[in-house]
């Protein structure tokens, strides 16, 4: 018996160590496709999702509002000005972050003291972000559909719609949409849609704008937004030209440092921060030049506030001859710029709970969805909770996020380590002055436009 007995152990032991070392196989090579799919394909499938996730309402609702309100030209000239000083430090500062440290907010900001917490809090900002986004998406697929109907000329459409039970439907559609394409992959789904959505939106820009400046009467809306009026520059039009370029290049210590964290170490992330900068501004000026000569046209205001797309446009297009093609174009060309963007900022809610509760991306992409249906479907129908989560988001806390993001990259993981770490694989080389920008001056202009938001309010 005992001489039986003997080798079971030792069979079982052979059995039992190649049955580990096949699951650990199994689970490596799992976990490794899991990883590779993680990866954008190339360069361009990530110029195109970063491009998607800065190019939003931010461009195409609140810049040409924004221009309208704070003095037109006076306040483009401002923000191309802050862009290029602003903006390609704030990326290039974001991706490097999240791929030096390969991980979201909350494994980045890890590298200073609290940072595992503080990382929580640009992730929430992208939740209430998107709870907002699938409010204002729910309305522009509403004035699509409308735009086919006819219904948008009516004067009390948005009235209608905005804030009502019915709007609830197309916010659950919303999402739906936007939820389907982040489940499929970083590679094979966000990549991919961008690869797609982002030309397209460009084209169709670009023909709105040429409609729009050929219109009779355009030209005065194009002097008023291309020509800056220095009187108009005074402190609230630089604050909110600040508040605008950080919101509109999704600096906020989120979506950026999450996409930047799937890009390869040998790949450019430099040429791209340009790139993207380009691409956000030439969105917001085009957008800027569909809407502004048009209102102008049809002798409306373009100070109309959020309005501005929602109530005067619809107007100018009903005062246009084949106006309503006009107005299919410019609320599908609005729903690929908000899709793009609801995409960036699910994704960093989806890739929190993957990387920290090590869920599924499918278990995870599905409750960060169900939990943004419960949020939006609230703010679908709370007028006053909505005006304040956008403020409290869309101002305070994207600055807030870009602030600790900076601080975490230049003084905790090392200013010079991350000009290597950026610099590596980069088309082009940053020098000292980038260092510079990212240590002192990045945050200095932060503090200051979070203080004056703070003290004298600004939205
Ligand atoms: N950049 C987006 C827009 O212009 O609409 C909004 C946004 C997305 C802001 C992601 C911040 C962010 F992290």
């Amino acid at each position: 018996m005992g001489e039986i007995t003997r080798p079971m152990p030792q069979f079982t032991s052979i059995f039992s160590w190649s049955l580990i070392r096949h699951i650990y196989t199994v689970r490596t090579t799992r976990e490794e496709m899991e990883r590779e799919e993680q990866r954008w394909a190339s360069t361009a499938g990530f110029l195109a999702a970063c491009v998607g996730s800065a190019v939003g309402l931010g461009n195409i609702w609140m810049f040409p509002y924004r221009a309208g309100k704070y003095g037109g030209g006076a306040f483009l000239a401002i923000y191309i000005f802050l862009l290029f000083i602003v903006g390609v430090t704030g990326l290039t500062m974001e991706w490097t972050l999240g791929r030096s440290r390969g991980g979201g907010p909350i494994k980045s900001f890890a590298v200073m003291p609290f940072g595992k917490y503080l990382g929580v809090l640009p992730t929430v900002t992208m939740f209430l972000i998107l709870s907002f986004y699938s409010v204002v998406f729910a309305w522009i697929l509403r004035f699509f559909v409308g735009s086919i109907s006819g219904e948008i000329f009516r004067e009390s459409f948005l009235n209608d719609i905005a804030f009502q039970p019915q709007s609830l439907i197309f916010c659950i559609i919303a999402i739906s949409i936007t939820t389907l394409i982040v489940m499929a992959g970083v590679k094979r789904g966000i990549e991919r849609a961008n690869l797609v959505m982002m030309p397209l939106l460009f084209v169709l820009l670009i023909i709105l704008a040429i409609k729009s400046v050929t219109l009779p009467g355009a030209y005065r809306g194009v002097e008023f937004y291309l020509m800056p009026d220095l009187s108009e520059m005074n402190a609230t039009t630089w604050l909110m030209a600040l508040s605008q370029v950080f919101f509109s290049l999704s600096l906020a210590g989120g979506t950026m440092v999450v996409y930047g964290s799937y890009q390869s170490k040998n790949r450019d992330l430099t040429l791209s921060s340009v790139a993207t900068s380009l691409s956000d501004t030439a969105v917001a000026i085009i957008a800027g030049l569909v809407v502004i000569p048009a209102v102008f046209a049809f002798g409306m205001e373009p100070g109309e506030g959020p309005e501005l797309i929602f109530v005067t446009l619809p107007k100018v297009f009903a005062s246009m001859r084949f106006g309503w093609i006009f107005a299919i174009l410019f609320f599908f060309t609005l729903i690929l710029a908000t899709l793009s963007t609801a995409i960036s900022l699910l994704e960093v809610c989806v890739n929190a709970l993957c990387e920290h509760l090590k869920w599924r991306r499918k278990k995870a992409t599905f409750l960060s969805a169900l939990l943004t249906m419960a949020s939006g479907s609230f703010l679908s129908v709370n007028e006053n909770f909505f005006e304040f989560i956008v403020d409290l988001s869309s101002i305070y806390l994207v600055i807030l996020g870009a602030l600790m993001a900076s601080i975490a990259l230049m003084w905790f993981y090392g200013s010079k380590r991350a000009r290597d770490e950026l610099n590596r694989g980069g088309r082009i080389k940053f020098g000292r002055w980038w260092e510079v920008m990212g240590k002192y001056v990045y945050p200095a202009v932060l503090i200051v436009i979070l203080l004056a938001a703070a003290l004298f309010g600004i939205g």
